[in-house]
């Protein structure tokens, strides 16, 4: 089945059918999803939805646009929650330089101190990179962050930058831009990784698909991504999906 590996359910955009639409992934095929947390409050969240459903895993972390709520005393709460049965990963952390804030120093001190925090756990790291791909792979390699492991969310750079990660066995997330007609240089990218690296992803609510783009996002539109994937490839749509499974089932530590 479907593997969701970056999903944010908790978001408000989901209160009015919340219950509705996470009752109805099965059916669709929609077998896992790791809830990513953003925030204190979302990583809290995480893991209450992982506690109310049994296909749902969380991560916890704090995103690099809200690490300004950062203190070691969230530290100390993002570690506690880190010993949850269901939490299986520390994330979403990483760099954004699209906004000018926070600043930059802050959001690498923030994201280092998630790192070690990721270390001393032992979980792997879902990372979120956007306009800072040099500062991310220096942070990673600085802290060794290949000997814990991870994903990068919405991969969003070169193939050169890609190569980088394979050499560290990174994992990289796939989602709704993939389905986009201007995304040449992902699809390149696509092309370039194997199979065996690619875990399927929405990031919803946002980012969806074609031909759904600009709407509020669900896994339910994960068919669309693995579809460009298996077009891309060269590959059969169940080998994408059964493969991507696989790919994250080893990653998140969910093989039986
Ligand atoms: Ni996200």
């Amino acid at each position: 089945m479907i593997f969701e590996s970056h999903a944010h359910y908790d978001d408000t955009d989901f209160d009015a059918d919340r219950e509705q639409l996470l009752a109805s992934l099965a059916e669709h095929g929609i077998g896992t999803v790791i809830n990513i947390g953003a925030s204190l409050a979302g990583s809290e969240a995480s893991v209450k939805l992982s506690e109310q459903y049994p296909f749902i895993y969380g991560a916890v972390g704090v995103h690099p646009s809200e690490v300004e709520e950062l203190t070691e005393e969230g530290i100390g709460r993002l570690r506690s929650l880190c010993g949850h049965e269901k939490v299986v990963a520390v994330g979403e952390i990483g760099l954004d330089y699209h906004y000018p804030e926070p600043a930059v120093s802050v959001q690498k001190e923030w994201f280092e101190r998630q790192l070690v925090l990721a270390g001393e756990v032992k979980l792997p790291v879902v990372i979120h990179s956007r306009e800072a791909a040099k500062d991310t792979l220096d942070i990673i390699r600085a802290h060794h962050a290949e000997e814990i492991g991870g994903v990068v969310h919405c991969f969003s750079y070169t193939k050169e930058m890609a190569r980088a990660y394979l050499e560290m066995d990174y994992y990289f997330g796939i989602g709704g831009v993939i389905t986009f007609k201007n995304a040449k240089k992902l699809k390149e990218v696509v092309q370039y990784i194997p199979m065996d690296r690619i875990l399927l992803e929405t990031d919803s609510p946002y980012l969806a698909p074609e031909p759904h783009r600009g709407e509020r996002n669900s896994s339910l539109n994960l068919p669309y991504v693995a579809s460009a994937i298996s077009e891309l490839k060269g590959i059969s749509y169940e080998e994408v999906v059964a493969c991507t499974e696989r790919n994250a089932k080893i990653l998140f530590g969910l093989e039986k």
